[in-house]
């Protein structure tokens, strides 16, 4: 069980990017998380290679890609070559699921499963051992700031199980509303990496933020 912190950079300021940057490589953060919105998937469009790899040149920390695309594995190799080190993928996107987790671990980058709110973790039954972590969104992808939705609890305590039961090591990362009022909660319920945008960027110290979320 990890205890991991993934600020997403969504909601960091895209001005001042080397400056959120440093704040997190000075910080207790492990992973940095880059939401990919493509309008089509979501109904937002956010950033895509040029920006990530302008990210890469100055982050001292892995970076995990979020894929929020359709098609998404029409770029793996791109976003290796971009610069993440780890990559996440929707289920609800996937077609061919099983070898786009085969190709980005092919890659060299841990391979993620997405779900969406609405989509149970019996989907998973099939693919778990081809990925590395599951990325449970408890929101509905697309924007920064919104409310976490309750029903995610027992979905973290479901995908625990099954990854028990086939006796996996597979983490679970939690993405969406996630703050100091749910981190602990969810940490408790077996969340490996909490995601946080809004809550970390829009406080007054998003370094002691992180630190506080992490060791809650
Ligand atoms: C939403 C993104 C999230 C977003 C989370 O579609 O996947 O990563 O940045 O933002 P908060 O933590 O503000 O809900
Ligand atoms: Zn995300």
């Amino acid at each position: 069980m990890s205890r991991f912190v993934a600020p997403s950079l969504l909601s960091a300021d895209f001005l001042n990017l080397r400056h959120d940057l440093d704040m997190i490589a000075e910080s207790q953060a492990d992973l940095i998380h880059c939401d990919i919105m493509d309008g089509v998937f979501v109904p937002n469009i956010s950033f895509g290679m040029p920006v990530l790899r302008a990210i890469r040149r100055c982050a001292t920390k892995p970076l995990d890609v979020h894929l929020m695309i359709v098609q998404p594995e029409r770029y793996v190799r791109d976003f290796r070559e971009a610069g993440a080190d780890w990559l996440s993928v929707h289920y609800e996107a996937s077609i061919h699921l099983h070898r786009t987790l085969s190709q980005i671990r092919k890659e060299g980058m841990k391979a993620g499963i997405v779900l969406n709110p609405h989509s149970p973790v019996s989907l998973l039954e099939n693919s778990l051992e081809e990925a590395d972590f599951v990325l449970l969104m408890s929101v509905n992808p697309g924007f920064g700031g919104q409310s976490f939705i309750p029903s995610t609890f027992e979905k973290i305590s479901r995908l625990k199980e099954m990854i028990l039961q086939k006796n996996l090591k597979i983490l679970i990362e939690v993405d969406g509303g996630v703050g100091l009022d749910n981190a602990k909660a969810l940490y408790n319920a077996g969340a490996d990496i909490l995601v946080a945008g809004n809550a970390v960027f829009s406080s007054k110290n998003p370094k002691e933020t992180i630190a506080q979320i992490k060791n809650i």
